[in-house]
């Protein structure tokens, strides 16, 4: 992951193209999903494709187990008859997958734009190898604002005066709340650097969790291009 080029232009894509890129990056991960397994799944609308994918084959993968990273993507497996147990039941997973807001050329991600970073962050942790999928509009040369975050609901307006650049999601923006019913904001500035960005967050007291995740959480990140599919390797060791 060691790359600084910029990511290709890409043709103007509509929203039914888009929705087929994010499905051919989500089948292809997929692929790597066997019985037996124990698997993170993320949230949001690419992986509802890989739902739909790991779903097909639910009589082949009845003895694999699902942690979920929110309760929408818990409904969703469990109607396909997948079978999702609490994360701490399942001990360490084998593999997770979920999908990306921004991805830039050195492996760093921005995710929660569902508001489920946090489960999403923990869930990755706690897996042996991280893949991302994504559409190839998610590549970006720079990552930039806006940057989820959670943010507790003691203090808040404390909390955002300290971050400076950020905001609560409001009117149509969703979700507003976190699955442990905590704030969902964004942060707004600039990035610039986004490991010194991380840390800031990290550092600033009531934000829960940012959305900023480091090249090192991540072992591979499949994006579906109109020209195919593409693999990176991401910087997340085997174990
Ligand atoms: C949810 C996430 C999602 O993975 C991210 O927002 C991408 O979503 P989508 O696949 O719908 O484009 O981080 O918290």
């Amino acid at each position: 992951m060691a790359s600084h080029r910029a990511p290709e232009a890409l043709p103007p894509l509509s929203g039914q193209d888009v929705e087929r890129l994010k499905r051919d990056a989500a089948r292809a991960s997929a692929e790597l999903v066997h019985d037996r397994m124990r698997v993170g799944l993320g949230t949001g609308s690419t992986v509802a494709h890989l739902l739909a994918a790991l779903g097909e084959r639910a009589a082949e993968l009845r003895s694999a187990r699902f942690a979920a990273t929110s309760p929408a993507t818990a409904e969703i497996a469990r109607s396909l008859g997948l079978h999702v147990q609490d994360l701490d039941a399942l001990g360490e997973l084998e593999l997770a997958i979920d999908g990306a807001d921004q991805v830039n050329p050195d492996g760093w991600l921005v995710k929660g734009g569902g508001g489920a970073h946090t489960r999403e962050k923990i869930v990755a942790a706690a897996a042996q190898r991280f893949v991302v999928i994504v559409s190839a509009n998610k590549l970006v040369a720079e990552i930039g604002p806006p940057v989820p975050l959670e943010l507790l609901r003691f203090g808040v307006t404390h909390t955002l005066h300290e971050l400076g650049h950020a905001c609560l999601r409001e009117g149509d923006a969703v979700p507003r709340q976190s699955p442990e019913g905590n704030l969902i904001g964004d942060y707004t500035g600039p990035v610039r650097d986004p490991a010194t960005l991380a840390a800031r967050l990290s550092a600033t007291p009531g934000v829960v969790e940012h959305g900023l995740f480091a090249p090192t959480m991540v072992s591979e990140i499949i994006a579906a291009g109109p020209a195919g599919l593409t693999r990176r390797l991401g910087a997340k060791p085997a174990t």
